[in-house]
C-alpha cells in the first residue's frame, strides 16, 4: 500500500514508485530494468496526466508482447487513491487518469507544505558551487555574467532541495599575468584614469606591457623577474598584488550588489597557492606526472586526452596545478559529495583533464563541470562596446532605463522613486531570464526586444504576471472583506481550473530535474508554461462573479499560482514585486 500521509512526495515520485511495484509484482524476474521504471507527464490531455512507457523496455528484455505486459500491469496495480482509471494506448503506453478530488487534497497539501513541497533530497549533502570568478585587473565578460547568473541559479536551487550548499567565487587572483601588470603599472600607468576607472587602467597597462613583452625580449625578462619576486613573497610586489585585487574585488562588488548575488566564501586561486608543488610533488610519487622536455606532465592517453602541463619548464605552476590543488583542498575542508564548476564551453577540456587527474588521485567526489556557449551580441546591441568586452555595468544601466520606460508606459502615476524601483526589479530581471531561460549549451543571441517581451518568454511577463494575480487577491479581499479564500476547498468546475492545479502540482517536479541537470532552464520553461496556463485560466473564468465557493476556489488557486511564480523566480534569482 502506498502511503500518501501528510508529507508531500512530488506527484511523479509517487505514481512511480507505485507503478514500479506494480511492475516489480507482475515481473520480478526483470531484473535491473525495474529499477529505472517511471512515470512521465503527458504531451496531450487524451493520454491521461501521466504515462509510464516502460512496457516496450521489459517487452525487450522479457521477450514478451508490450501490450500484454501493459495489460499486466493493470491487473495486479493495486489500487490508488490518486488514480482513476489506466488506459493502454499505441504498442503499450499505460495512460494514467488521475482523480479530481486527488489532485486538489495534493495541491492543497503542497501548498500548506514548507518549501511548497520541494523533497529534501539534498539532506545530508554537501555541494560546492564554484562560479562566477572573474580575473584580477580585467573586466568581467559576458561569460562571467553568465556564469554568475546561472551559478547562483543552481545554488538557490540545491539550497531549496536541502543540500548543504556552499559557494565559492574562484577569483583569478594568481597567475603570470601579474609579472606583466606589474611592470605595465610601473612604466605606464596614468594615476587620474586608475581613480576614476581602475579596471579598465590596469587593462590597459597589461595590454600594452603584455604587447611589448611580445617584441622585446628585456622587457619580457623584467615581467618574468617581476613575476618571481611576486611569488616569493617581494614586500613591494606583494602590495601592489594587494591593491590590484582590492579594486577589482570593489569593482566586482558593485556588480555583485545590483544582481543581488553573494558568496560563502571567495577565495581565488592565491589561496591555493602554497599547495601546488605538493601536489605535483605527489602526481610524481605517484608516478602519475612525468617530466617531459623540462615539464611535468601528465599523459593521459588511457583518458583520451591530451597531456595536462602541471608545471611548466620555466617550474611555474599554472592553472591546472591550481584547480588539482583547489579540489583536494576543498575535499579535506568541506567533505562535498559534488562540487559544480559553472564557466563557458572554452573550459571543457581543462576539467575533464582535472576531474580524470583528481580521480587518478584518490578523489570519488562528482566532479560536474556546468557549461554555456557564449552568448551573442548583435552589433548595436550594447550602447558601449569595446571588443568583445561589455562593460556590465552599462549592460545592467541599460536594462534598468530601458525597463524605466516600459513602467513610465504602464504605470505613469506612479511615483517616480517606485518606478525607479519597480524598473530595477524588472531590468535586472529581464537580463537574467534572457541567461537562465536559454538552453545553457546553446549560442544564445541576446536581444533587448525578447529580453524585455512583457508578452513572451521573458522575466518581465513573468514578474507583471505576478503582479496581476497579486491585485486579483487584493479585489477580493476588499469586496469580501474577512473571507479567506484558502480556507475553502480547491474545486474544479472547468477544464482549465483542473489544467491549472495539475501543472502546479508538478512544481516540485520541474525543481528536481532542474537539479539533476544542472539546467535552472528548465524551471523557467516551467514557470513560464504555468504563466500560460494561468492566463488562460483568468481570462476565461470570472472571478468575483463566480458563485460561492467557486470564487474562493479561483481565488485559492490564483494564490497557489503566485507563491510558485514567486519561489520558482526566487529559485532564478529574480525579484518580484506585488505591484507593477
Ligand atoms: N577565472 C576563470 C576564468 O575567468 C574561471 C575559473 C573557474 N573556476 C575554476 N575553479 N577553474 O576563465
Amino acid at each position: 500500500m502506498i502511503n500518501t500521509s501528510s508529507s508531500f512526495v512530488p506527484v511523479d515520485r509517487e505514481l512511480s514508485a507505485w507503478i514500479r511495484l506494480a511492475f516489480e509484482s507482475a515481473y520480478p524476474e526483470a531484473g535491473s530494468v525495474l529499477a529505472r521504471i517511471s512515470t512521465v507527464p503527458t504531451m496531450s490531455p487524451e493520454f491521461g496526466d501521466y504515462q509510464c512507457n516502460d512496457a516496450m523496455n521489459l517487452a525487450r528484455a522479457l521477450k514478451i508482447k508490450p501490450r500484454v505486459i501493459a495489460e499486466r500491469l493493470i491487473a495486479v496495480a493495486g489500487p490508488h487513491p490518486g488514480v482513476a482509471r489506466m488506459e493502454i494506448a499505441g504498442p503499450g503506453f499505460v495512460n494514467v487518469f488521475l482523480e479530481d478530488s486527488w489532485i486538489s487534497d495534493r495541491l492543497a497539501a503542497m501548498a500548506g507544505a514548507g518549501g511548497l513541497g520541494l523533497p529534501s533530497d539534498g539532506a545530508g549533502k554537501t555541494v560546492i558551487v564554484d562560479y562566477s570568478s572573474p580575473n584580477v585587473a580585467k573586466p568581467m565578460h559576458i561569460g562571467h555574467i553568465r556564469s554568475t547568473v546561472i551559478g547562483n541559479s543552481l545554488y538557490r536551487i540545491h539550497s531549496a532541495l536541502g543540500y548543504r550548499t556552499v559557494s565559492d567565487n574562484h577569483i583569478g587572483d594568481w597567475g603570470t599575468q601579474f609579472g606583466i601588470i606589474i611592470m605595465g603599472y610601473r612604466h605606464f600607468l596614468d594615476q587620474k584614469a586608475l581613480e576614476t576607472s581602475p579596471i579598465e587602467e590596469l587593462e590597459r597597462v597589461y595590454v600594452k606591457s603584455y604587447e611589448k613583452s611580445r617584441e622585446d625580449a628585456d622587457w619580457l625578462n623584467e615581467c618574468r623577474r617581476e613575476l618571481v619576486k611576486l611569488q616569493s613573497g617581494d614586500e613591494q610586489n606583494v602590495a601592489l598584488w594587494k591593491d590590484f585585487v582590492a579594486l577589482s574585488l570593489r569593482e566586482f562588488e558593485g556588480i555583485y550588489r545590483r544582481l543581488g548575488v553573494s558568496f560563502d566564501i571567495v577565495r581565488g586561486e592565491s589561496y591555493y597557492r602554497d599547495k601546488l608543488a605538493g601536489v605535483v610533488r605527489q602526481l610524481e610519487e605517484k608516478e602519475l606526472a612525468r617530466e617531459s622536455e623540462g615539464a611535468m606532465v601528465v599523459f593521459m592517453e588511457e583518458d583520451k586526452l591530451p597531456p595536462c602541463i602541471v608545471r611548466k619548464s620555466d617550474g611555474g605552476y599554472n592553472y591546472a596545478s591550481s584547480d588539482l590543488a583547489t579540489v583536494a583542498s576543498r575535499v579535506d575542508e568541506f567533505g562535498p559529495d559534488r562540487i559544480i564548476y559553472v564557466t563557458d564551453e572554452r573550459q571543457q577540456l581543462h576539467f575533464r583533464q582535472i576531474f580524470a587527474i583528481s580521480r587518478k588521485l584518490g578523489c570519488s567526489v562528482s566532479l560536474e563541470h556546468v557549461w554555456f556557449g557564449l552568448m551573442r551580441l548583435p552589433e548595436g546591441t550594447f550602447s558601449t562596446r569595446e571588443g568583445n568586452v561589455i562593460k556590465l555595468e552599462r549592460l545592467l544601466d541599460e536594462a534598468e532605463s530601458r525597463a524605466l520606460a516600459i513602467v513610465t508606459a504602464s504605470s505613469p502615476d506612479m511615483p517616480e522613486e517606485r518606478r525607479r524601483e519597480v524598473a530595477r526589479v524588472v531590468g535586472i530581471g529581464a537580463i537574467k531570464y534572457a541567461d537562465l531561460s536559454q538552453n545553457p549549451q546553446t549560442t544564445v543571441t541576446f536581444t533587448w526586444e525578447k529580453a524585455l517581451a512583457l508578452d513572451g518568454n521573458s522575466g518581465p511577463y513573468l514578474q507583471y504576471a505576478y503582479a496581476r494575480i497579486a491585485s486579483v487577491r487584493d479585489k477580493f479581499a476588499e469586496r469580501f472583506p474577512g473571507i479567506d479564500p484558502d480556507g475553502f476547498p480547491i474545486v474544479f468546475t472547468q477544464q482549465i481550473e483542473r489544467t491549472l492545479a495539475l501543472k502546479l502540482l508538478k512544481f516540485p517536479e520541474a525543481v528536481t530535474r532542474a537539479a539533476q541537470a544542472c539546467k535552472p532552464s528548465t524551471v523557467a520553461d516551467y514557470l513560464y508554461d504555468l504563466a500560460q496556463s494561468y492566463s488562460t485560466f483568468y481570462q476565461n473564468v470570472p472571478f468575483l462573479k463566480a458563485e460561492d465557493g467557486v470564487r474562493e476556489s479561483r481565488v485559492r488557486l490564483c494564490g497557489i499560482t503566485a507563491k510558485v511564480l514567486k519561489s520558482g523566480l526566487d529559485l532564478l534569482g529574480i525579484e518580484t514585486q506585488e505591484r507593477i
